[in-house]
């Protein structure tokens, strides 16, 4: 649709215009292209292939796209309830994806549900930036922080905001960030190619690390403490991210500095006893490597033990 380099003020990444859902397209990040999705088989293979990504935004565009799959029913064409279920389940591990389609799907009016999970996004991400801002003011102290993050739980991940970032923007409007160390977030490169992006819009200085070189950063004393998001919270606290956030929570634990989980409510599922229990996605071998066989979970699982605080937007949640 677009194609530009990024700007400072980043569009929102989901909305829903002339009936149509439009993407920021986070497959081509650093580049900015937007791309629109008419159809649910578009949308179905938007979030395969992450051109939507992160547990917030996910459970929006899951409700933008039963709003689209409604109309399609209505004119005649496509089995409502089919296509909620695919798109339920093109993703496993983030809770909000389900979440998103069963409260669009269970609505009167779809589209209506849909633009209200975008808002209580937004809300939501403003209240976990300013309770995760106080928290960390608690745990390390009032002065400007290094602050170690993985994947990207920005406002790309949201409708805008974020998470984790959420929590780094709170502290840098009030000026207590020295630097958000990013670790670069294979296979994908989240971390380069999208905090990056974020954290130079905002004017955050930060660093990237690969994602091996991590825990010896924690080790070195090079951070205060570590924030990150959530695909799926457990009732016990166990916490589904990207893949290499445990090593993360393993390095922190070690160090003794806090680990912090920044995630709204509807990313804690009551359903999910434990961590055991939440379907790790596999995916691809080719994202991995060519020509050779690899094994590609795209999540870990960090015990509740391991977790310092669960921040949410209504709660500082100690597990
Ligand atoms: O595979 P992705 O890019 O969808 O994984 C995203 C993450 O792991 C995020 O940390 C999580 O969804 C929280 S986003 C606010």
């Amino acid at each position: 649709m677009s194609s530009t380099t990024v700007p400072r003020d980043l569009p929102p990444t989901i909305t829903w215009e002339r009936d149509r859902i439009v993407l920021v397209d986070q497959t081509r990040l650093p580049e900015l292209h937007r791309v629109e999705v008419t159809t649910v088989d578009g949308l179905v293979d938007a979030i395969r292939r992450l051109v939507v990504r992160g547990a917030p935004a996910l459970g929006v565009a899951g409700a933008y796209g039963v709003a689209l799959a409604a109309r399609s029913a209505a004119n005649g064409g496509g089995d409502l309830a089919g296509d909620a279920e695919r798109i339920a389940s093109a993703r496993p591990t983030a809770v909000n994806l389900r979440r998103g389609v069963e409260r669009a799907l269970a609505a009167p009016d779809p589209l209506a549900a849909a633009h209200a999970v975008r808002d209580e996004d937004v809300a939501a991400c403003r209240a976990i930036g300013a309770r995760g801002a106080a928290l960390l003011g608690e745990l390390c102290g009032e002065r400007p922080l290094r602050l170690h993050t993985h994947c990207n739980a920005g406002a790309l991940a949201c409708v805008e905001w974020g998470t984790a970032l959420g929590v780094v923007r709170s502290l840098h409007a009030s000026g207590r960030v020295e630097l958000v160390v990013a670790d670069e977030t294979r296979p994908l490169l989240q971390g380069s190619r999208i905090t990056t992006v974020e954290l130079q819009a905002l004017g955050v200085p930060h660093r990237v690390v690969v994602d091996g070189a991590a825990a010896s950063v924690i080790a070195r004393g090079l951070v205060d403490a570590v924030v990150v998001g959530a695909d799926r919270i457990a009732a016990n606290g166990d916490v589904a991210n990207k893949i290499g956030t445990y090593p993360l929570a393993l390095a922190a634990a070690r160090a003794g500095i806090p680990f912090v989980v920044a995630a709204p409510e509807t990313t804690v599922d009551a359903a999910t006893p434990d961590g055991a229990a939440i379907e790790i996605e596999e995916r691809d071998a080719a994202e991995v490597v060519a020509g050779a066989d690899a094994w590609n979970p795209a999540f870990d699982v960090t015990p509740a033990d391991l977790v310092t605080a669960i921040v949410t937007d209504t709660r500082t949640w100690r597990p």
